[in-house]
């Protein structure tokens, strides 16, 4: 999918699918997975802080529990100037993925794209309890 759409479904699922109640910062992801599909989230938060979700785990935990392994892209959308991904889900991200691309968007024509290095460079993941 292109870089724009996907960032139009991060924007909408900013502004629509959020749970903020604590700190009202909105933050909406979109994530293509390697067979075209396309799931969106946004923040969850909770009373007891520490359950938060991010828009990011959302997003791509729905795709996990739907059986999808793989993304392809991922567009961040928040509400303030380049909402990058947290270190949690940067660690997530890598988990279920080989070579994506990471989309930071302040609008349709404002955003950045990084690769999993740029943002997590030497990580630890699934590979390295491979060579064991
Ligand atoms: N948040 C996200 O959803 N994604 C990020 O990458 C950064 C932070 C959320 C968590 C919390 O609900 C709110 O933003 C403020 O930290």
């Amino acid at each position: 999918m292109d870089d724009k759409k996907l960032i139009e479904l991060a924007i909408k699922a900013r502004d629509t699918m959020t749970y903020t109640p604590y700190s009202h910062y909105n933050v909406g992801a979109a994530v293509e997975m390697e067979d075209g599909s396309v799931y969106c989230g946004g923040n969850i938060e909770n009373a007891s802080l520490t359950p938060t979700n991010c828009a990011e785990r959302t997003a791509i935990f729905k795709a996990v529990s739907d059986g999808k392994r793989e993304i392809k892209k991922i567009a961040v959308v928040g509400d303030s100037h380049y909402t990058y991904p947290c270190g949690v889900c940067r660690q997530v991200i890598k988990e279920f993925s080989k070579n994506p691309r990471i989309i930071v968007a302040n609008s349709l024509t404002d955003y950045r794209v990084h690769t999993m290095d740029e943002i997590l460079p030497f990580a630890f993941g699934p590979e390295d309890l491979e060579d064991k």
